[in-house]
C-alpha cells in the first residue's frame, strides 16, 4: 500500500505516468466516470480549506465515487482529545482512502503510519503540500510542453509557504532548472532549502524587488503572505502587501511567462492582471481536480 506524504515519493517516471493519466482523464472524462464506484474518500481537514478539500472531493465524485469527512478540527472527535493515530484507525474501517490536512508539520506522517489504507498530505504545516505540487508540475507539463530548462521565480512569503517548499523539491529533480527567490529578507526560503540546492549544484540567487528580475523569468509563482503563520499581526501587517503583481510590472516580463499562485490570492495580484494571457492560476485549479482523480485511481491501483 503507498501514501503520499512528499512530492519525492514518487519517482520522476512515475510522475510522468500521473501526468500523463491526468491529461487522459481531461481529454476524455466519461472513460473514468464510474471507476471508483462503491469507493469512499475520506477527507480529514483539521485546518480550513476550500479549494484542496473541493477539489478532493470532486475529484472522487468524478470518479463515480463518495466522499465522507470533516472540514475543522472543531467538527472531528480532535476536540474531544482524540490522536491523529486513533482516528485514522477508524477512518480506515469507513473509507478506501483518505486526504488530511493538518496544522502540525508531520501529523499526516503518523496517520500514513497506522493507516490500513492510502493516506494523502493535503499540507501540513508550513512543510509540504504534495498534491499542490503535483497540480503545479501538471500545469506548467500540459501549458509548456516540458518540466526542464526553466527558470522560476517563487515570490513572497518563502519562508512558511509550503506549497513553495514542495515545488522547489520537486523542480530540482529536473534538468536545467534556475531559481529566483524574491521575499523581504524576513520571509526567506529556509537554509534547508537552499543546502539542498547547494548540494546538488542547482542555480539559485535570491532577490528583494520582483522588478529587478522578472525580464529573465519563464515562470513566476506568486504566493500570499501566510498569516495563520506569523507569531504577531504587526509583522503580518507590515509584510502583506509587499509585493502587489500588476499590469506596469508584467508589462517588463517576457510575453511567454507563465503567472502561478496555488490561491487563495489576497493582494499580491492584482485582478487587472486576470485577463492576461499569461495569467495561468485559474487554469491551475482545474489541472488540480485531474491529477486528484490521477493520483486517487494510482494509489487505490485502479489506474489503467
Ligand atoms: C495553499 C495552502 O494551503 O498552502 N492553498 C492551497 O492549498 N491551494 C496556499 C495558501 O494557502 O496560501
Amino acid at each position: 500500500m503507498r501514501h503520499l506524504m512528499n512530492p519525492l515519493d514518487f519517482t520522476v517516471e512515475e510522475l510522468n505516468q500521473l501526468f500523463d493519466l491526468a491529461n487522459d482523464i481531461e481529454k476524455n472524462p466519461e472513460k473514468y466516470a464510474h471507476i471508483c464506484a462503491g469507493k469512499k474518500l475520506a477527507t480529514c481537514f483539521y485546518e480550513p480549506s476550500t479549494r484542496t478539500r473541493l477539489s478532493f472531493e470532486t475529484a472522487m465524485y468524478n470518479l463515480g465515487g463518495t466522499v465522507l469527512g470533516f472540514s475543522d478540527a472543531a467538527s472531528s472527535s480532535a476536540s474531544k482529545g482524540e490522536s491523529v493515530s486513533d482516528t485514522i484507525r477508524i477512518i480506515s474501517c469507513y473509507a478506501d482512502i483518505c486526504a488530511m490536512r493538518h496544522p502540525k508539520e508531520g501529523a499526516p506522517m503518523v496517520a500514513a503510519g497506522k493507516s490500513r489504507i492510502p493516506v494523502i498530505n493535503a499540507g501540513d504545516g508550513g512543510h509540504q503540500h504534495p498534491t499542490q505540487t503535483l497540480t503545479d508540475l501538471l500545469t506548467i507539463r500540459s501549458l509548456k510542453g516540458r518540466l526542464s530548462d526553466f527558470t522560476i521565480g517563487l515570490c513572497g512569503d518563502l519562508k512558511f509557504g509550503r506549497t513553495v517548499h514542495s515545488l522547489i523539491n520537486a523542480l530540482a529533480r529536473y534538468e536545467n532548472i534556475r531559481f529566483v527567490f524574491i521575499s523581504p529578507p524576513e520571509l526567506k526560503v529556509p537554509d534547508y532549502i537552499t543546502e539542498m540546492l547547494k548540494e546538488k549544484g542547482i542555480a539559485y540567487e535570491e532577490v528583494i524587488r520582483l522588478e529587478d528580475c522578472i525580464a529573465k523569468l519563464d515562470l513566476l509563482y506568486m504566493t500570499r503572505v501566510q498569516r495563520e503563520r506569523f507569531f504577531n499581526e504587526e509583522d503580518y501587517v507590515r509584510l502583506k502587501d509587499f509585493y502587489i503583481l500588476d499590469k506596469s510590472k508584467m508589462n517588463l516580463a517576457g510575453k511567454d511567462m507563465l503567472v502561478l499562485h496555488p490561491l487563495p490570492r489576497v493582494n499580491e495580484i492584482s485582478v487587472e492582471v486576470d485577463t492576461d494571457e499569461r495569467a495561468a492560476y485559474f487554469k491551475q485549479v482545474q489541472y488540480g481536480v485531474y491529477v486528484r482523480m490521477a493520483l486517487i485511481l494510482t494509489l487505490l491501483e485502479l489506474a489503467c
